[in-house]
Parts: structure tokens; sequence; C-alpha cells
């Protein structure tokens, strides 16, 4: 399992970079553009090297959170998944590089592709100083144009992005990404209702071109929750002194809300149930809530099937249950 927290080679480029930035420039920026969010925009008000910066400190630990525990999920599905290239669409400051370069050490060639000038030069900045990824290419352009050029890569991820898409594009957007893909594709989105809405539109869509579920579902059907209920998933991390300073947070950690949807060419070997809520332990038994290849399931085991109990109890939020496993003939 890789961790959730930046890697030190990006934190120690990122406190580079905010030397010489004033800190609470940076945080009254990174407050606008949280904001900005909030109210249902995107990332277009990041338009200078601070804004980028800003918005690297306050989000990019949580994004790159969200994205690896996306990617841990996957490579607990697929263990032999060992992709030698990525395309990472609207890549931004290139958080979802970072986390597929620790992820799968199999990956040699980066590929990065976003609209923003700002964010691209400071994604550029960030790998300079990388053995690994300072050779990565990034192309500076619309997504559905930039896409149309690009290559195939075994792992396609578009993390926090088709959000900034407007709904009759996003289709088309989820197709040429698909085509890109030669073997999975990645989409990780906020842990909101509208982010899960979005995610499931495109898992549908994609399913029918012949596209299977590797991660979180069990299964190809559809999703068996019914508003107001929505799939989504939590991580925790570790706030760095500048992440605190530019949230004006107290907090050491936090905890970011996600949701996502790894899909695959070939169908994976196993689908076991995915743990939806944190289960709910009693003295008297353990409650999961599980999405099983069978619908919606909650699970009670009693204490008095101690083997079972002690089990279940270590279920975590977002894992798999190997008790309730569907092998693929
Ligand atoms: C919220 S940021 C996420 C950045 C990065 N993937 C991450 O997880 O931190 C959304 C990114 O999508 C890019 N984006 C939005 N619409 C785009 C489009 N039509 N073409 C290319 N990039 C786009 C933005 O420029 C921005 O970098």
């Amino acid at each position: 399992m890789t961790s959730p927290d930046l890697p030190a080679e990006l934190k120690a480029a990122l406190d580079g970079k905010l030397r010489g930035f004033s800190r609470s420039d940076a945080a009254g920026r990174a407050a606008t553009i949280s904001k900005t969010y909030r109210d249902g925009g995107g990332s277009g008000g990041i338009r200078s090297e601070t804004d980028a910066l800003a918005y690297a400190l306050a989000r990019m630990p949580a994004t790159y959170a969200a994205v690896t525990a996306s990617l841990n999920a996957l490579v607990e599905i697929s263990p032999d998944f060992a992709p030698s290239n990525l395309l990472d669409v609207g890549a931004g400051p290139g958080t979802a590089t970072w986390a597929a370069a620790e992820a799968f050490p199999s990956l040699q060639r980066f590929a990065l592709l976003d609209a923003n000038d700002a964010l691209r030069a400071l994604a550029l900045g960030l790998v300079a100083d990388s053995f690994r990824l300072r050779d990565v290419s990034y192309e500076r352009g619309e997504a559905r144009a930039t896409l149309t050029k690009a290559g195939t890569a075994d792992l396609v991820v578009a993390s926090y992005m088709i959000g900034e898409i407007g709904d009759g594009e996003r289709r088309a957007l989820a197709e040429l990404m698909w085509a890109k893909t030669k073997d999975t594709l990645l989409v990780v989105e906020p842990g909101t209702p509208a982010g899960y809405a979005r995610v499931i539109a495109l898992r549908e869509h994609l399913i029918a071109s012949g596209a299977h579920v590797a991660a979180p579902c069990p299964h190809d059907g559809k999703c068996p929750l019914a508003a107001p209920d929505w799939c989504h998933f939590t991580q925790r991390l570790q706030r760095s002194r500048a992440h605190k300073h530019v949230k004006g947070a107290e907090l050491p950690f936090e905890d970011e809300r996600f949701t996502y949807v790894a899909l695959t060419r070939m169908a994976v070997a196993q689908r076991p149930a995915r743990v939806l809520t944190q289960p709910n332990v009693t003295k008297a038994a353990v409650v999961t809530k599980l999405c099983t290849a069978d619908g919606l399931e909650f699970e009670s085991v009693p204490r008095r099937d101690k083997a079972a109990y002690n089990e279940v109890r270590k279920r975590r939020w977002g894992g798999i249950s190997n008790r309730n496993k569907t092998a693929i003939s």
C-alpha cells in the first residue's frame, strides 16, 4: 500500500517553491480559490504563479491522497498490473502523476495535459529535480484537442477534472479517454453527490462501450445505491505546517472525501465485495454495509462467531471483504 501522504521529494519541491513567496499572500489566494470551488467554479481563476502554488499547497495533499487511495484499491484488485506509461488528463500541478509514480514502480513514461498555463509551469517546476519525473511530457491545451493528438497509455487518469467539463462535453471526453486507454482508466472526483453522479454516468456509458469495473464496484451492473445515498470514501492525510498555514487550520490532519471508478479493458479475476461505510462494531456484532455482486447487503457477524467477528472488525471503509468474493469464470 502506498502512503497517502505526499512523497518527501514532492514536499521538498513544494517547500522550495514557497521560499520567496509570502505565506499570507498564498493563504489569501488559497481562500479565494477554495471559495470558487465551493461555489461550483473551477480552476479558471488560477492564473499566476502564486495562485498555482496556493492551489497546490491547499489542495494537492488531499487530491494526492484520494488518487493514492484509489490506486491502492486498484492494486489490491489487480496485483499484477504493471503499467509502463501514464496519461494524466487535466494534470494540473501533476498530482496524479506523482501518485501513480509512487504506486507503480513499473511506470517509465509520463504524459500530462492541461489547459492551465500556471499549473503546468508549477508542475514542471516541481518535477525539475526528480530523477524519475524530470522528463515528463506536458502538453498545454484543451483536453479534447490535446487528447486527440496524445498516444495511448496503459494507465489513463483524470483526477478531480471531469467536474470542470460541461455536461454536454463530458461524454465525448470520456470516450476519448477510453480510446486512449490500453488497460485501465481511473477517474477520481470529490466525494459529493454531484461527483458521484458524474462518475456513475461515465461508468455506465463506458461499460456500454465494453469497459469492466475493477474497483470499487464488484460488478458491471447498475449501482444499487439510491438517493440520498451515494458511493464515496474517505482518506485521512497529514497536514504539513505550510498546508495548515495556507488553510488557516489547526488540526494536523484532514479527511478527504472522494469517489472513483477504475475501468479496465479485461474483466479482473476476482471481485470482492466493497465496504461502503465504516463498519458498525458493537459488543454484540459487526454490521457492514457491503456492495456485493448481488447488490447491497448489510452483513451482521455476531460476536459468538469469534473467528469471523475478529476478522470483520478489522474492515475499513473503502476496503474489500474477502468473505464475499465473486470469482469470474
Ligand atoms: C481541480 S484541478 C485538478 C488537478 C489535478 N488533476 C489534481 O488532481 O490535483 C482540475 C484541472 O483540470 C484542468 N482542466 C479543466 N478543464 C479542462 C479542459 N477542458 N482541458 C484541459 N484541462 C482542463 C484544469 O486546468 C485543472 O488543472
